[in-house]
């Protein structure tokens, strides 16, 4: 796992989105894995105004969103089609039909579920997947005790997380009940994992994440499994990593092979 502790939000954006333009320009059909939240906002504006300038092009690359709520239509302003079509397809001029999103309002859910997992499969997996954090842990919608070998499903919002996203709905009773996720097992499946985190409410997640034991009780700390995965924090964010100033050395010690290019403010 690399860790990049960095001073604040706008350096988090610019170092994500410094990944994905990366990722995109060595192999333009690349497949995205997209997260919704706000946590990712900051990296699909930095690419927009990439995009904007005429220095990247996403018009081949595909798209699938990680989760969906089910129980509101598609063109509620908060369902993530509608989410991920006005942050991400718009502003970053993608081809629509390259990008996916669970379909929450399917008659046969399961059914659903089955076919995004084998479009996943169809496109050839996903090549960067771009992942925020619940403050309780969870990525996508993968609540705690979430299991490590699961695949998109229906999952039902922790109590915790309709409380946090109630932001972003007139009234806190209108936040969907249940969801679609992909499962740990999906997330796990992508090339590199990109985890991005801003603020302190999400220290204590961030540290089990990184360097709690392994539980199903912190869904995050599976990335621990996977080969390729960079965490990319702000300060607050890595106010509670026990080994952060070992995690800034070895990032300044980088061997210049290994460094991504990311534009200065
Ligand atoms: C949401 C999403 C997750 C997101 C997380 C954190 O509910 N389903 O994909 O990463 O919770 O959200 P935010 O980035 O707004 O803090």
């Amino acid at each position: 796992m690399e860790i990049v502790i960095l001073p604040d939000p706008g350096a988090v954006a610019r170092f994500g989105a410094a990944v994905l333009a990366d990722t995109v320009r060595r192999d333009p059909d690349a497949v995205l894995g997209l997260a919704t939240g706000s946590s990712p906002l900051g990296i699909y504006e930095q690419l927009a105004a990439l995009v904007q300038a005429g220095e990247l092009d996403v018009g081949r690359a595909s798209g699938f969103a990680l989760d969906e709520y089910v129980g509101i239509p598609e063109d509620h302003p908060q369902s993530y089609a509608s989410v991920i079509r006005t942050e991400v397809v718009e502003p970053l001029r993608m081809d629509p039909s390259r990008v996916h999103v669970p379909d929450g309002r399917a008659a046969d859910i399961p059914a659903a579920c089955a076919a995004y997992e084998a479009a996943i499969r169809e496109a050839g997996g996903v090549d960067v997947q771009i992942l925020g954090i619940g403050a309780n842990g969870h990525i996508g919608f993968n609540e705690p005790t979430s299991s490590f070998a699961s695949r998109t499903r229906i999952k039902t919002l922790a109590p915790r997380t309709r409380a946090d996203n109630a932001r972003f709905f007139d009234d806190p009773d209108q936040v969907p009940t249940h969801c679609l996720t992909q499962g740990l097992g999906t997330i796990m499946d992508a090339r590199h994992l990109l985890l991005v985190a801003q603020g302190e409410a999400k220290a204590d997640a961030i540290a089990a994440t990184v360097e709690g034991p392994v539980s199903a009780m912190a869904p995050g700390s599976i990335l621990q499994h996977h080969p390729t995965v960079t965490v990319v924090v702000d300060e607050a964010a890595a106010s509670k990593l026990r080994l952060a100033d070992y995690y800034k050395h070895v990032f300044a010690n980088k061997p210049e092979w290994q460094r991504i290019a990311v534009p200065q403010p």
